[in-house]
């Protein structure tokens, strides 16, 4: 059996719960490729399923290999794959209910695989998979944002949120941000029109009305986020689901939203990486041994942009 290096858990919990091991080597099978994965991006759903807060939902089965952000190049093909070629330089977010990216190969179904940009390297590559079909999925699926409108993406200095700053503003729309203070200077780079500091000033009372609120936050920020909408505006969470009843209340809409992989989409991410309308922003590049590492600062909250190991 031939073998890769990974990291796994075999329980739920804390950080020492993550095993830097020797582990089998995936196979393709139908409708799949192998994938050498060059770098692999880090994200709170990580040590949140490390944790064991999805395991309702997700139903793995342990041990797991974590991380779901990938960029890297094509291995091997399973049967009836159709649009990928060994030696491809590829990126995915997959399918996050079977075994991810922290390791030096990774099955995913050819669906979730697109071209990386080519301007960009790996590292770079993964840090945009799923956080930008989030940002995507968030602002232009369910939010329906447009030109001329108006956004207040929390966390905009985040994984999610600097690539949601960036397309919305590709998109037309007004940008409203919040962020410490220390990170206004770089958001206003991003293109974002309005920063506001969540730490000393409170976002509803200087905040003019917006169509689309971008949650990521959940809690006291997601309770305060109706006031900010403008009738019929839509606040868009991926922490957790609105209340409905708070929504009519508002006279507003809700929507909480779990991403989905989807290579389409990948690719117009890919094409505006290539285009410079999308920027990838890496603030930590640590080796795959050190996914502990790792995982004990996206945990802080605070990173700016994405953490990304390096595998490859
Ligand atoms: N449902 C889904 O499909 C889905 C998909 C992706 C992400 N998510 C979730 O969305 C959340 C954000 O993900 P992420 O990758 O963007 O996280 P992240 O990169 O870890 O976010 C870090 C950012 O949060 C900011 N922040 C911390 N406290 C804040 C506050 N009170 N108000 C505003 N900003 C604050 C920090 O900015 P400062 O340092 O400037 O304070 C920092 O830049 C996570 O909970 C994640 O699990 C869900």
């Amino acid at each position: 059996m031939r073998t890769m290096k990974a990291v796994c858990i075999y329980s739920y919990g804390g950080p020492g719960v993550l095993v830097y091991e020797d582990a089998p080597r995936p196979l393709p099978g139908d409708g799949e490729v192998l994938v050498r994965v060059h770098a692999a991006g880090v994200n709170p759903v990580d040590w949140k399923i490390r944790e064991g807060h999805l395991k309702e939902m997700l139903h793995h089965t342990l041990p797991l290999v974590l991380g779901w952000d990938v960029s890297g190049v094509v291995e091997a093909l399973g049967a009836n794959t159709t649009r990928l070629s060994v030696g491809d330089e590829v990126f995915s977010r997959p399918d996050i209910s079977r075994d991810g990216a922290y390791a030096e190969f990774i099955v995913i179904r050819e669906s979730e695989v697109a071209l990386k940009p080519k301007s960009i390297d790996h590292i770079h590559a993964a840090a945009l998979p799923l956080a930008g079909l989030t940002a995507w999925q968030t602002l232009f699926d369910a939010g329906g944002l447009s030109a001329g409108q108006r956004v207040l993406i929390h966390a905009a200095a985040g994984g999610v949120g600097s690539l949601a700053v960036q397309l919305a503003k590709w998109k037309g729309a007004h940008v409203i941000g919040t962020a410490s203070e220390h990170n206004h200077e770089f958001l206003r780079k991003l293109g974002a029109d309005q920063v506001v500091d969540h730490n000393t000033e409170r976002f509803e009372e200087v905040v003019q009305p917006v169509d689309v609120v971008l949650d990521t936050m959940g809690g006291d920020t997601q309770e305060r986020s109706w006031k900010v909408l403008k009738p019929g505006g839509i606040l868009v969470s991926v922490v957790s689901p609105p209340s409905a009843e708070a929504a009519s209340a508002h006279g507003v809409r809700q929507a909480f939203v779990f991403i989905k992989p989807s290579a389409p989409q990948l690719a117009e991410i890919a094409k505006l990486a290539d285009a410079e309308k999308l920027k990838a922003i890496v603030e930590t590049i640590l080796p795959l041994s050190d996914a502990t590492r790792a995982q004990e600062l996206s945990q802080r909250g605070h990173t700016r942009g994405k953490i990304v190991l390096r595998v490859a």
